[in-house]
């Protein structure tokens, strides 16, 4: 089984992970990693604590080699920011910011420092799970599995492109600094994001992933909590700041007749059973039918204004501004990468659950003979 836990604080020492149920024999260096945690931290819209932080991922287990040995695999991400603020005076805070953990983090863990619970509400902790999803995307490679994202909408600004998923597009995106694949609709979302931040605002938006070549079979109708569009959708809300996910049609399954909301199956040339087209986003029962996963997440804006919102403040119970912390204006670049990588991680589980193998050359051997079992047309 595969599981991990994280642990760190936004401005502790560092941030680490343990994931267990990686199989042995796969290659693993801290460079697959620290090119996830470079793609986390690009994107407008990022505050200044994206310029000290050059993530770097320290493998601390389970790795010998540069293979891992089945053992929980330890990484270590070290906050550049710490040091800093070790010699500095840290303020108590005391106004809790509305759109946060601050308000009722502090009542449930009865603090008297709202810090203690933004320290770790924060989304400095995507880090570590997006480490986790370096490894797992390593994993899912093997198998030819692929996963991207992009950005559709930031604030108003929206691409209503489609994309076809081409190294061109791809790069296009990469290269786009709110990853999005039409030019016009970059620049709107660039001035869109300017435009909150000279009136002290932030923004939220919506972003798409897309997985590739998943077998058929993947997660299970059988039980609640094995089907892998709800397991998707947690992993994917969990992300902070994340406040709906879709799946293929999503929301507009809701108002179209049964005719215009299911993809039907036809035998096709070269693919053998498939479907026509890919309204259900890859997945129906709970499982994957062999298309391409396609998800959306909407980012609700960011919680901590430079014009803050009323607070109350929970030491003297008088009204007050909200808290004012060092911020980001716009994270939804950043949302799509994580998003991918918590993907990735609960693709790999149900990868793991469905092969097994405790060796990485025994996964691919039960991998073969199930596409060779289930490809009958
Ligand atoms: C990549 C990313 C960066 C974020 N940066 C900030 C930030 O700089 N300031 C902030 O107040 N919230 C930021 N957030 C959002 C908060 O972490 C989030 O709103 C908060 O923890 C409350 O959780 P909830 O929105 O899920 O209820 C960020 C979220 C993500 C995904």
């Amino acid at each position: 089984m595969l599981r991990f836990l994280t642990s760190g604080e936004s401005h502790g020492q560092a941030l680490m992970a343990i994931l267990e149920g990686i199989p042995s024999g796969l290659e693993l260096t801290a460079e697959d990693i620290n090119v996830e945690l470079g793609r986390r931290q690009v994107g407008y819209g990022r505050g200044q604590r994206m310029q000290i932080e050059k993530d770097r991922a320290q493998i601390i287990a389970g790795v010998r080699q540069r293979l891992t040995i089945a053992s929980p695999i330890g990484v270590l991400i070290e906050n550049r920011d710490w040091e800093n603020w070790q010699n500095k005076k840290v303020p108590v805070v005391t106004a809790p910011r509305p759109g946060h953990a601050d308000l009722a983090g502090t009542l449930k863990y009865d603090f008297s420092d709202i810090r203690n619970v933004l320290e770790r509400a924060s989304a400095r902790e995507t880090a570590a799970r997006v480490a986790v999803g370096a490894i797992c995307r390593k994993l899912l490679r093997e198998f030819n599995i692929n996963i991207f994202s992009r950005t559709i909408r930031i604030g108003k600004a929206e691409d209503p492109s489609t994309w076809r998923l081409t190294a061109k597009e791809w790069a296009r995106i990469e290269n786009s600094p709110v990853r999005c694949l039409g030019r016009d609709e970059e620049n709107k979302m660039i001035r869109m994001i300017d435009q909150a931040r000279a009136s002290g605002d932030t923004l939220g938006g919506l972003v798409e992933i897309a997985a590739i070549n998943l077998p058929i079979g993947l997660g299970s109708y059988i039980q609640w909590d094995t089907k892998l569009d709800g397991r998707l959708a947690q992993a994917l809300m969990s992300i902070q700041a994340i406040k709906a996910v879709e799946i293929g049609l999503g929301t507009k399954v809701a108002s179209l007749p049964g005719s215009q909301v299911h993809d039907e199956i036809s035998l096709v040339k070269g693919r053998g059973l498939a479907h026509t087209t890919n309204r259900a986003g890859g997945i129906e029962g709970g499982m994957t039918n062999g298309e391409t996963i396609i998800m959306r997440a909407s980012m609700k804006p960011i919680a901590t204004l430079t014009k803050p919102l009323p607070s109350v403040d929970l030491k003297t119970g008088k009204a007050v501004k909200a808290t004012v912390e060092r911020s980001d204006v716009c994270a939804v670049p950043a949302a799509g990468v994580i998003a991918e990588n918590v993907v990735a991680f609960e693709l790999a589980r149900a990868m793991q659950e469905k092969f097994g193998g405790d060796s990485l050359r025994e996964m691919k051997r039960n991998y073969h003979g199930y596409i060779a079992q289930s490809s009958k047309y």
